[in-house]
């Protein structure tokens, strides 16, 4: 794993958005694997930026983000979807019918978990996959357990998150308590990570994600069996 430090969220955010401009301008229709929760709102902000300055063309880029939570609207504030309209797509020359995130309202839960992992091969897997830390370890949603999931998952989201989480809630109470998670195989065979984070509170857990030992009860740790990481933090 590579391990990077900035002095700034700004420089990090920077950092970020060049890596995955660079595999954007590389290859026009890369599959970009994309995160929610606050810290990525820098990069999609530079990106949006970059494009209209007329840096960056979204137009033939393919887009499959990690997870979203159970029983949530889309147009509900607080879902994902709702995020990366708001925070990404509605700024960019992205096709809409080319983003894609696991459906919370499903019907059949586990005919949607296939049909998001058939999806994600039929894309021909991520180029490149950006990552948040949870203050337990998860990424995605793949909570602390005794076993990794392998393929994309409903899962329970622990109390550690729903109560990291609920500060965009009106209330912890209304925290789904589930979500669908992308699985270990798809983020694994991903072909180049970034992983971001920032603040004193993330410091510990990526310390211990990097160099200690690689178990389901810290997700993250698996990382440091992928041969193309970067792990992007800053203090700040
Ligand atoms: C949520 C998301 C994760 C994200 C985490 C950290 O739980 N499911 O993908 O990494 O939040 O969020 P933040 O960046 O706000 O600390």
């Amino acid at each position: 794993m590579k391990y990077e430090v900035f002095a700034t969220y700004d420089q990090m955010c920077r950092r970020a958005a060049n890596l995955i401009s660079a595999q954007i301008i590389l290859k026009e229709d890369a599959v970009v694997g994309l995160a929610t929760g606050s810290t990525p709102l820098g990069i999609y902000n530079t990106l949006a930026d970059w494009y209209a300055k007329s840096d960056l063309d979204f137009s033939r880029v393919r887009t499959v983000n990690l997870d979203e939570y159970c029983g949530l609207p889309f147009e509900d504030p607080q879902s994902y979807h709702y995020f990366m309209q708001t925070n990404l797509f509605s700024k960019i020359n992205i096709k809409p019918s080319n983003t894609h995130l696991p459906n919370g309202l499903a019907p059949d839960i586990r005919e949607e978990c296939k049909r998001y992992d058939a999806l994600i091969n039929s894309l021909g897997g991520i180029d490149i996959q950006l990552l948040g830390i949870g203050h337990n370890g998860h990424i995605g949603f793949n909570e602390p357990s005794d076993t990794f999931s392998k393929d994309t998952t409903h899962i329970r989201l622990t109390e550690d998150t729903i109560r990291a989480n609920s500060r965009f809630f009106k209330s912890p109470s209304d925290v789904p308590r589930s979500a669908l998670t992308m699985g270990m195989r798809s983020i694994m065979c991903s072909r180049k990570i970034i992983l971001v984070a920032n603040g004193k509170e993330k410091e510990e857990i990526i310390h211990q994600a990097m160099e200690g030992p690689i178990t389901p009860r810290l997700p993250a740790s698996i990382l440091q069996l992928h041969p193309d990481t970067t792990v992007l933090f800053t203090i700040e």
